[in-house]
């Protein structure tokens, strides 16, 4: 018994080498290829290597040479039949049984795809030459798409009247032509029609590159037709099951770990006739779990990018919704929203490759972020729509599947509300909610910028004062180069502006090489900013304020570090540990 090879090929493409081998080899990656310790001896320096790109592993030590299939066969001793059933298993694949079905089923496969290639070649053909098709020729000039672009995504058009069935009816099964949703019957003329006549056709490719399904956009500027159809779901094409454009993204993957999935086939087009190929688009239902599976195993970061309107919004909400769930270690979903209504292809064919992939890197927000975010929008300031918060929040929480990435949602979100609880006196949590004593005028703004926690406030009210004021610090150095902060990113401004005033030589912000957005986060939650307007230049003050913050920052030091010592001295019961707690807390009331 045979396997078809179409049948063994599609789980080698869906599978890469080091997606397999890693479930029992600890792999890391080196260059292109990955390198670990050979599962086929016992050693200290690995020799064990793997290329996804060229689809085999081959041990240095052993001469042990293979695919995903050899590879499953000899280190877990299974018949070649055994392997196939675990890895298509693996892969989300039907397994094939050898059973008169699947063998009818394989031989309507090779017909309905040879059904589907030549009705792409066909209608790609007309439009690159036929005298008809020169109104979708213009209609594509005008929205700028090359004849290249048009080679490569194999883009038809198909025209108002074709016998097109009649011939095919000739060389293919009628039952398969008709079942392909192709064509519909005129029940009038009791003919069989084009469904997608005067369109432009998308070809939809399986995994492997083989047509399966279409999209169609009308080139009619009309309400009464859909702008956009599909081929209705057939026995072979899934519409939850695929992505546009996945055959030519996931080639990519071995060299990067970004895709962008969009709404349309024109934002998957308009990207990558700007130079962006890592992109793929679901086919206009909502994003379904199975597709945000199949993206993971090529790709670790995911990039939802929806258009910029309202529309867009709700669908990267339910997305974000749909795809928590299958969050993983070392998997990344973010979401980029874009602005003014545009949509992936009018703002990359409006600011082009760079400008898009700066953008997002400054705006893509995290999956938790964005539904933090999202649901603290709808609160009121009231305890029973605080109190559905949580309780959302918390459920989506639960909804993840993986243990480990569920535990750490939980805490971001439960860290994020319990920061908008400051008053609650939580021993836990004292380090994040305690109320500060000083500054009572900034109060206010720590309402205002609630999700970020006051340590961070205070830090940036330290930052701003000092980038206000760079030539009294840089005379008074002293006075600030002892100071402790908590938070990793504005240690790293800190560090870095110290560095400067330390030189010697004068300098401005923008000198720092810092993240813009990291500076406008601190002029815009700085809490002192407000005040330091009415003092400007007036040294007293600034080395009060600078005295303030450095005594709350003090604080907070010793309040974390009394935190750690009761936590070692529940442990170890020493009497130096509870002396040290003692002297600590002394401190703290001096202060
Ligand atoms: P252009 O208008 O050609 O630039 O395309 P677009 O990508 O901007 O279109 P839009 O944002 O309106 O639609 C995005 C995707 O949603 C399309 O690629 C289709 O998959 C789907 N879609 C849009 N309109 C319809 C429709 O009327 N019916 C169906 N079934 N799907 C649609
Ligand atoms: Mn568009």
């Amino acid at each position: 018994m045979k396997y078809p090879k179409e049948y063994l090929d599609e789980i080698k493409t869906r599978l890469k080498v080091s997606t397999v081998v890693s479930k029992t080899v600890n792999l890391k990656k080196r260059g292109k290829e990955f390198i670990g310790l050979s599962p086929f001896k016992t050693e200290k320096t690995p020799s064990f290597t793997v290329n996804d790109e060229k689809g085999f592993y081959h041990c240095f030590s052993t001469s042990e040479h293979g695919n995903i299939f050899d590879f499953l066969m000899k280190t877990q001793n299974l018949k070649f039949g055994e392997a196939v059933k675990t890895l298509a298993n693996l892969a989300g694949m039907r397994p094939y049984t050898f059973s008169i079905q699947d063998e009818e089923r394989e031989k309507k496969w090779q017909e309905y795809v040879s059904i589907y290639n030549k009705y792409v070649q066909f209608y790609h053909e007309k439009l690159l030459k036929n005298e008809k098709a020169s109104v979708a020729r213009d209609y594509l000039k005008k929205r700028n798409l090359s004849k290249e672009v048009v080679k490569k995504f194999k883009i038809g058009y198909v025209e108002k009247n074709t016998n097109f069935f009649e011939k095919l009816k000739k060389d293919f099964n009628e039952k398969v032509l008709i079942e392909s949703g192709l064509f519909y019957l005129d029940d009038k003329k009791n003919i069989y029609v084009e469904r997608f006549r005067e369109r432009i056709i998308f070809p939809i490719n399986s995994i492997a590159g083989q047509p399966i399904g279409l999209g169609g956009r009308t080139i009619r500027e009309n309400n009464y037709l859909a702008k956009y159809i599909n081929s209705p779901e057939t026995q072979f094409f899934k519409k939850g099951s695929n992505l546009y454009n996945l055959d030519l993204a996931r080639k990519l993957s071995n060299k990067i770990d970004q895709v962008y999935l969009v709404e349309g086939y024109m934002d998957v087009i308009g990207l990558s006739k700007n130079g962006i190929d890592n992109v793929v688009a679901n086919l206009g239902t909502s994003l379904t779990d199975k597709q945000i599976l199949i993206l993971n195993q090529f790709f670790e970061d995911i990039i939802i990018c929806f258009d910029g309107d309202e529309s867009g919004y709700k669908a990267a909400l339910r997305a974000a919704e749909n795809s928590i769930k299958e969050l993983k270690p070392e998997k990344k979903i973010s979401f980029l929203f874009l602005t003014n209504n545009e949509d992936p292809d009018s703002f990359v064919n409006k600011n082009g490759k760079d400008y898009f992939i700066d953008f997002t890197k400054q705006n893509k927000i995290s999956i938790h972020q964005f539904i933090f975010d999202h649901y603290k929008n709808q609160t009121e300031n009231n305890p029973s729509s605080m109190a559905i918060f949580e309780k959302t929040l918390r459920s989506t929480a639960n909804t993840i599947k993986d243990q480990f990435i569920k535990k750490y949602i939980l805490e971001y979100f439960l860290k994020k509300i319990s920061s908008l609880t400051p008053y609650i006196n939580n021993n836990k949590r004292q380090f994040f909610t305690k109320k500060t004593k000083s500054l009572k005028s900034t109060q206010k703004y720590f309402n205002e910028s609630k999700s970020i926690s006051l340590i961070e406030i205070k830090e940036f009210s330290l930052l701003y004062l000092i980038l206000n004021n760079l030539e009294i610090f840089q005379e008074n150095i002293h006075l600030i180069e002892k100071i402790k902060l908590f938070t990793n990113e504005n240690k790293l401004v800190f560090n870095a502006i110290l560095s400067k005033l330390k030189n010697g030589d004068k300098f401005v912000v923008n000198d720092l090489s810092i993240d813009n957005q990291l500076i406008d986060k601190i002029f815009k939650f700085a809490s002192i900013k407000h005040i330091l307007n009415n003092y400007q230049n007036n040294h007293d003050k600034i080395f009060d304020l600078l005295e303030e913050i450095t005594r709350d920052l003090k604080n907070y030091e010793l309040e974390f570090r009394i935190e750690e010592l009761e936590s070692k001295f529940a442990k170890d019961l020493s009497e130096s540990t509870f002396n040290e707690i003692r002297e600590l807390k002394k401190l703290q009331n001096i202060n």
